[in-house]
């Protein structure tokens, strides 16, 4: 075997943790025409082949209007727990335990999807994940930072009857010209009915929306991060407060966050400390899986066996679960790496 196929074997068994999903961006195009054709919705394309080449873009903005576009076939409960299972599947077939999932619900009410309906479809397809599968997951509510405050807070309220489905809140979408002070008070009422709190920081907007998510939000987690590594005094926050960053190695490619896979701040963020995790992003999207993400972020910076193991582990450290799942789960990764002659 040559080193990257034994590595990539290693990968592919390695238990592991996903904590950056968007369930929304994990609809394939084969899905997308089956529900479009389904519901009798009309898209732009003619074919699953043309819908992937369509998926070449610029910038983070270049893709949300596509993706938009797409959750426009997603209409009924059973369409979202199609769309949920399909993503279980895949994530099992990659050895993924335990998923926390975001969804986006003002892209659906917006539209006319009724709240109550997307959540208890998801509901229905996490469920099913973790009796068919063996996959654990959370579901958490991500706000759409280009729309309103006032927007938010109605969406907060929106979720109120549901609120025992969510393990948190999260904040996504367009980034520059949307920095987290605008959802301060949204936030802070989330934290007040018990949610744990995510926000996209770092992945196109400046340093100073990470020290805000920090400061402002009191995130308990951070989506991406990337643009921490031009701030020295934040690498070494992030370093002492052992924040988890969801990294997205295939996204940051795809989406010009990075010019080269090569040039990936993982390694240097894993050198300065940093509790880094490996994650999917928008998976149909961008073209690859969890595991994709490890072999071809592994491959293009020459990550060891040893520090796959450290992500994996990293990944269950800084899932929102109790303390002692969370323990079981990172000896079973560590069980796994002595039995492949990792760990000693
Ligand atoms: N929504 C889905 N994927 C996203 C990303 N990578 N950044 C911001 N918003 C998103
Ligand atoms: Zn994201």
């Amino acid at each position: 075997m040559t080193p990257s196929a034994d590595l990539d074997a290693y990968i592919a068994g390695l238990p592991k943790a996903e904590l950056h999903l968007h369930i929304e961006g994990s609809l394939e195009p084969e899905l997308m025409f089956e529900l479009a054709r389904r519901n009798g919705v009309a898209i732009p394309y003619d074919s699953v082949e043309a819908v992937r080449a369509a998926y070449d873009f610029s910038n983070l903005q270049d893709f949300l209007d596509i993706y938009y576009a797409g959750a426009a076939v997603l209409l009924t409960r059973q369409d979202f727990e199609d769309l949920a299972f399909a993503y279980f599947q895949r994530a099992a077939a990659d050895n993924v335990r335990h998923a926390e999932i975001f969804f986006d619900p003002q892209t659906h009410t917006d539209r006319g999807v009724p709240f109550g309906l997307v959540v208890e479809g998801l509901i229905a397809g996490m469920d099913r994940a973790k009796a068919e599968l063996g996959v654990s997951s959370g579901l958490i509510l991500s706000f759409l930072r280009h729309l309103t405050e006032e927007e938010a807070f109605a969406t907060l309220d929106a979720a109120k009857p549901y609120l025992h489905h969510f393990i948190g809140v999260g904040l996504d979408s367009s980034e520059v010209g949307h920095p987290p002070s605008k959802f301060q008070r949204v936030f802070a009422a989330a934290r007040d009915l018990g949610l744990k709190l995510c926000a996209h920081a770092g992945e196109e907007g400046p340093p100073a929306y990470v020290h805000e998510a920090l400061d402002l939000l009191h995130i308990d987690r951070m989506d991406h991060g990337n643009r921490s590594m031009e701030d020295e005094a934040l690498i070494e926050r992030l370093a002492r407060e052992q924040m988890t960053l969801t990294v997205c190695p295939l996204s940051n490619l795809k989406l010009c966050v990075v010019d080269d896979l090569k040039n990936h701040p993982v390694p240097q963020m894993l050198r300065r400390g940093l509790h880094v995790t490996l994650n999917s992003d928008d998976p149909s999207y961008f073209g690859g899986y969890v595991n994709d993400n490890y072999s071809r972020l592994a491959e293009a910076v020459g990550l060891t066996h040893e520090q796959v193991t450290q992500l994996a582990r990293n990944s269950f450290e800084g899932a929102f679960l109790p303390e002692a799942d969370k323990a079981a789960r990172i000896a079973e990764v560590d069980a796994y790496a002595r039995s492949a002659g990792v760990l000693g």
